[in-house]
């Protein structure tokens, strides 16, 4: 299988980007495909929710990305059974010191294919980016074939993703002419509201984007989960966020196969 690398991104915070990572690594997994996620944020949330406490860690993606170091050098198993390149805090360097770099836009993509080219293969490569539209994350498109958006579906100010969209086009203007949009994918979704509804329909309009189902239902269990180390799919396997997450893992497989 070739490897699908896809960018999970919204430059807003709180929208689910982390939590649909780490579901989604570990429901592919679940799948038996082999899985990288790479944490881009230097809040190191999904590092934590993968139970690393990013204090304990000398190296880093922000070695990779700045240093050159190899990323199998510091590639970690975790007990979801997925494959994690940890961030800590010292990424927030990251992005001032790859600012005056050439190629900036392409260490995220370079160092993806240095390890496929010491042998190591990965299925799928999901990108967790960080809340801004800054180096950090047009790395990752530059890298990516794909980008899924979060979206929140409570609130109705979604003028945010228009900036994506835009910062999307120049991604694939300048850097990566592969790149498209996989769609949005609903989450914190109360299906019991109308408003719910109504805010989605309106996203996929206005922005003419793919919705990718099913919506991620909100519930609490996924507030609890990243304390445990381990995603909601292992802590609560039955939990209906963890289902929901199962069938987007299913679809992205076979919408994969259409690409
Ligand atoms: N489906 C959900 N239901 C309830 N809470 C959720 C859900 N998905 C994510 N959350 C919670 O929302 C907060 C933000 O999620 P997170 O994945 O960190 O967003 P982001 O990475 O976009 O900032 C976290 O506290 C997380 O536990
Ligand atoms: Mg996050």
């Amino acid at each position: 299988m070739t490897t699908t690398t896809l960018a999970i991104a919204n430059q807003k915070g709180g929208v689910a980007k982390t939590t649909t990572v780490a579901s989604l690594g570990a429901a592919l997994a679940e799948l038996g495909h082999r899985v990288l996620l790479v944490d881009l944020d230097p809040q190191a949330c999904l590092t934590f929710s993968l139970g690393i406490d990013p204090e304990d860690l000398e190296l880093s993606v922000h070695h990779v990305l700045t240093k050159g170091l190899d990323a199998s050098e510091i590639v970690i198993a975790t007990e979801d059974g997925v494959d994690l390149l940890p961030a800590t805090i010292e990424l927030a360097r990251a992005e001032a010191d790859l600012l005056t770099r050439t190629g900036r836009e392409h260490v995220i993509k370079g160092a993806l294919e240095d390890l496929e080219e010491s042998g190591v293969h990965y299925d799928w490569v999901l990108l967790d980016c960080p809340p801004s539209l800054g180096v950090l994350t047009v790395a990752a498109l530059t890298a990516a074939q794909g980008v899924l958006i979060p979206l929140q579906c409570e609130t109705l100010s979604h003028r945010g993703v228009g900036q994506l969209l835009d910062t999307v086009h120049d991604v694939r203007k300048f850097t990566n002419r592969k790149l498209k949009v996989w769609g949005v994918l609903p989450t914190l979704f109360d299906g019991r509201t109308n408003h719910s509804r109504t805010v989605l329909e309106t996203i996929s309009e206005t922005y003419d984007l793919a919705v990718i189902e099913p919506p991620i239902p909100k519930t609490i269990k996924f507030a609890e989960a990243p304390a445990a180390g381990r995603s909601i799919l292992s802590t609560n396997r039955s939990n209906k966020g963890a289902m929901a997450y199962r069938e987007v893992a299913a679809n992205l497989v076979k919408l994969r196969s259409g690409k």
